[in-house]
């Protein structure tokens, strides 16, 4: 028995630069489109998993408050999946926290999920094993499956059915040193989580076929983008990805909005930087705040820009991060 085990994982997040929008499976958590990301080494989840023969229950405590519901169930849902596979039955205590601001609405579920599935396998005894961790990681969301490597990763469209699907890597974080600058900008209502987003578009857009298509062209042109260090190309097509998967849901009946006017201040700024020379590209999440691909040399410009524009509450400079790490501590 590993009861006495304590593994605390960082895991940074990242940004999908071919999007990830629509399941092949929603059972298995399959993806229907390729996606490639970019790991962002300034936003990190640390996350320490300890089972505990004493709990009846798994624990969640998520930046220091105790956390029940939905939240707690994804991760006693993961924690299954992990005890299965060590064939332990022990409840655990998880305590997790993120880098950046809480409630600035930053994604934290790729983080989190790749942190958590790192951090589970290793508690309950079991190998550092990265494709196992991935597929873990993807059951509980699909983007997370993304950040147990560093640098830029694929997590390629399954087939209905497919059991075992781990993110791989295209490029490790030394291969280049872009930056990527997040301006996080005012909220909205409520938004609608990806997971309802995306089913809603599959179900109801009637430009959900065409997205399809085009992911295969786009996820195959960021990947040849990414090898050649090629930012002007991938810039193109990594926004061409955010506002394709935005208008697909736009489209939905009813429509999903994500934008802001905050969100395209942002767009509109980027492609006036542009016009006038700086290398600025900008992706969207299923939320408000804009992610802006640019040079070591233009961040700063960057930053200060998207840090002007009304709605825009933050900004945040991130460099190319590495893979999700562990360490293991005997209790
Ligand atoms: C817009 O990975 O959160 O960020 O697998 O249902 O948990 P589930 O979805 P999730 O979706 C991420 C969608 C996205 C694009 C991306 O990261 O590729």
């Amino acid at each position: 028995m590993n009861s006495g085990r304590r593994a605390v994982a960082r895991a940074h997040a990242n940004i999908a630069l071919a999007k990830y929008w629509g399941k092949a499976d929603d059972v298995h958590n399959v993806p229907a489109v390729t996606s490639v990301s970019v790991t962002l080494e300034a936003l990190t989840t640390t996350t320490e998993v300890r089972f505990d023969p004493s709990l009846a229950v798994d624990r969640l405590e998520l930046d220091g408050r105790e956390a029940e519901g939905r939240a707690l169930e994804r991760v006693t849902a993961l924690l299954d999946r992990v005890r299965r596979a060590a064939s332990i039955e022990t409840r655990a205590r998880v305590a997790s926290r993120n880098s950046f601001p809480t409630g600035s609405g930053l994604a934290s579920s790729a983080s989190g999920f790749a942190a958590l599935a790192i951090a589970a396998r290793s508690a309950a005894g079991l190998e550092l094993d990265r494709d196992r961790a991935s597929d873990l990681a993807r059951r509980s969301s699909a983007s997370a499956a993304r950040s147990i490597h560093g640098g830029f990763v694929r997590l390629r469209a399954g087939e209905p059915g497919d059991a075992f699907l781990p993110a791989e890597p295209v490029a490790p974080a030394s291969h280049w040193d872009l930056r990527v600058v997040v301006a996080v900008t005012t909220k909205g209502p409520k938004k609608v989580g990806s997971t309802e987003g995306m089913g809603h578009t599959a179900r109801t857009s009637p430009y959900y076929p065409g997205w399809i298509a085009l992911c295969q062209r786009l996820s195959a042109e960021v990947e040849r983008a990414v090898l050649a260090r090629d930012l002007r190309a991938l810039g193109e097509a990594a926004e061409q990805s955010a506002l394709a998967m935005h208008a697909c849901a736009m489209a939905a009946g009813p429509a999903l909005i994500y934008l802001e006017p905050s969100t395209l201040g942002c767009v509109h700024a980027v492609r006036a930087m542009r016009d006038r020379g700086v290398a600025a590209w900008a992706t969207i999440d299923a939320g408000p705040h804009v992610k802006v691909l640019t040079t070591g040399g233009d961040a700063e410009r960057v930053r200060q820009e998207l840090a002007s524009l009304p709605g825009v509450v933050d900004t945040i400079v991130s460099r190319v991060g590495g893979d999700a790490t562990v360490e293991l501590e005997e209790a």
